[in-house]
């Protein structure tokens, strides 16, 4: 029987067993007392794409105020200092990062490309236009200057599309007529006449439903996403590759999503996009305890795994992205949702997500709000930027399952580690209580057995035998043990960039293979487990 013991963490420990041919075989004296996190490395339970992280840049002018604050700044698509060496560096260092591009005001925006005959003129705060502001528009110097950085920093842009152009009222309150998308085809044809390299086109934003702003009927918009595939099909025609076809950007909803897709099926739609703000308004003053949560956490769980289900029984080849998710709306929470305790949302929902096939997800915002990737004023990355880049640089595409069956405050997921031998492990403790660490010493005949295990299932070359069984930890931790700091250490080092503007290097430490996991309080830890025998992942 192939089942082993492969390494044992502590806190109050937790092992992680490694799971073949059905049952794990475990030696109780060596367990007994401990917690055990068993991970499922027979097959991936799902797969993302390998470009899984994906962060949105958005329209918002410095005038947009949510309960008496600003926080936009000069963070939109239209005025963002695009000649900042650390958002360069921040966005290279993922090569490639998804961005979208989007928001609210994206169904209030035209693009100046000569057939809408109207000058192209900036939002202008109008208190009874929805959303606050009026009609803008996107100058065409100002989309080369954004291809020019996204192209510079590597980015893959997802575009997202007006979508109100051309409605009328209808009779049930919601917008209706067909999509006018001529100003939407121009642009286009402008991009590729450029050879810009767009990824995918997103039509609208938060219109499925009942809306938020506005909505539209699934099957009016269904036959929008058709007209958007012709216009991309005969726009690229002859291209090598075509860009993807997304939509609705919007809050889930089954019946309104189940018609959009049985209607797109088999094939006119790639992606179905949904946003994520389930923690509420930025202005409640209850975030961090449902962060802390683990059932307020599970909540999201339900639409996952309904959207999941839809796609299965739809007999179609289209996938589920998060497109859009800050957790908390009207801009997010200062000191909440741009500081270190909003990891422990943040990394969970990349976690959760990857578990029900979601291809990507997009965290609002990279820069802007409250809830960006990094500081919109000065850049400097915000806690959860280092946990995106972990992240991407740690998880593989594959998803494993895990079990734990200890306190529902120890959070697990698994993937098969990027790039590398084994699987990665992130673990997040969302325990503060300040227990007593319960060292489980390793015993010298569990590690006889699992270094034979070891031999017989990967002797990875060129390691001796205590290499082949270290493993790279990465603990991170809020500054002085604030949660509500926006300083992040990894092992115990303040991430910071240095004078030159660069991303720091996010080294591990190497710890005994055989030695126990400790997950601190209020932590979180990746471990990348490259002798963890996984078939999934071979
Ligand atoms: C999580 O943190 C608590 C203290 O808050 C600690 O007692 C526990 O051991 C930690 N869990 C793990 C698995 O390390
Ligand atoms: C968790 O599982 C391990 C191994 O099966 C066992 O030794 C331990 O007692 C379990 N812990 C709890 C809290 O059930
Ligand atoms: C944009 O950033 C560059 C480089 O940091 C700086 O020199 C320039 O003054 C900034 N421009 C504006 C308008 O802030
Ligand atoms: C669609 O919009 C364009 C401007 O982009 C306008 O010229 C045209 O008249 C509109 N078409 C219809 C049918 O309203
Ligand atoms: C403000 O928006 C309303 C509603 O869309 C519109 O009727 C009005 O003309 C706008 N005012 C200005 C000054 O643009
Ligand atoms: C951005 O960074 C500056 C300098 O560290 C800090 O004073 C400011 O509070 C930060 N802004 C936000 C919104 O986090
Ligand atoms: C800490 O432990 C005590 C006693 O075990 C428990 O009542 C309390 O809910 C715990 N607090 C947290 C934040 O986990």
């Amino acid at each position: 029987m192939a089942a082993g013991l492969l390494l044992k963490m502590v806190g109050f420990c937790v092992w992680a067993l490694f799971w073949l041919g059905g049952t794990a075989t475990v030696s109780t004296t060596a367990l007994a007392g401990g917690d055990a996190v068993v991970v499922d490395a027979r097959s991936a339970v799902a797969a993302t794409d390998d470009d899984f992280v994906c962060a949105t840049l958005d329209w918002w002018p410095p005038d947009k105020c949510d309960y008496g604050t600003c926080s936009w700044g000069r963070a939109s698509l239209l005025n963002l200092n695009l000649s900042n060496k650390i958002l360069l560096n921040a966005v290279k260092a993922f090569s490639p990062l998804k961005l979208r591009l989007g928001g609210s005001l994206q169904d209030m925006l035209i693009y100046d490309t000569g057939d809408s005959h109207q000058s192209c003129t900036p939002f202008v705060k109008n208190t009874s236009a929805m959303f606050g502001f009026s009609q803008g528009c996107l100058p065409l110097n100002r989309w080369d200057e954004l291809n020019a950085f996204f192209q510079k920093s590597g980015a893959k842009i997802i575009f997202g599309l007006n979508a109100l152009n051309g409605r009328v009222p209808m009779p049930d309150g919601s917008l209706g007529g067909p999509w006018n998308y001529t100003n939407a085809a121009s642009f286009i044809r402008y991009a590729v006449n450029k050879g810009y390299d767009i990824h995918g086109w997103e039509l609208g934003n938060e219109l499925s439903g009942s809306g938020v702003g506005a909505r539209i009927d699934a099957d009016q918009y269904a036959a929008d996403v058709i007209t958007l595939k012709q216009i991309i099909d005969s726009t690229y025609q002859g291209n090598p590759s075509k860009p993807l076809v997304l939509a609705p950007g919007g809050f889930f909803d089954a019946a309104w999503f189940t018609e959009l897709v049985s209607k797109t099926k088999p094939s006119q739609m790639d992606v179905i996009t949904h946003h994520i703000y389930n923690l509420g308004p930025g202005v409640d003053d209850h975030l961090i305890e449902k962060i802390l949560n683990p059932s307020y956490l599970d909540g999201e769980a339900s639409t996952f795994s309904n959207l999941q289900g839809i796609l299965k029984s739809a007999g179609t080849s289209t996938v589920a992205w998060v497109g859009e998710a800050g957790g908390a709306y009207n801009s997010g929470h200062h000191l909440v949702t741009d500081a270190f305790v909003f990891s422990f949302w943040y990394l969970d929902q990349l976690g959760m997500s990857s578990k029900y096939d979601t291809k990507s997800y997009c965290r609002q915002t990279l820069v802007g709000g409250n809830y960006g990737l990094l500081n919109k004023t000065t850049f400097e990355p915000n806690p959860d930027y280092y946990s995106a880049l972990l992240w991407h640089r740690l998880m593989g595409t594959k998803v494993l399952s895990t079990t734990f069956n200890g306190t529902n405050k120890i959070r697990t997921y698994a993937h098969c580690a990027r790039n590398s031998e084994g699987i990665t492990l992130l673990l997040i403790n969302l325990s503060g209580n300040n227990t007593n660490h319960i060292y489980v010493a390793s015993e010298g005949a569990r590690t006889q057995s699992a270094r034979k295990e070891n031999r017989r299932f990967g002797h990875i070359p060129g390691l001796g035998e205590a290499a082949e069984l270290t493993r790279e930890e990465y603990h991170l931790t809020p500054k002085d043990g604030n949660l509500q700091s926006q300083q992040v250490l990894l092992n115990g080092n303040v991430l910071a960039t240095d004078a030159n503007g660069d991303i720091p290097k996010l080294e591990p430490v190497q710890v005994e293979g055989t030695q126990p996991i400790t997950v601190g309080p209020y932590s979180i830890v990746f471990a990348h487990i490259p002798s963890f025998y996984a078939p999934a992942c071979s």
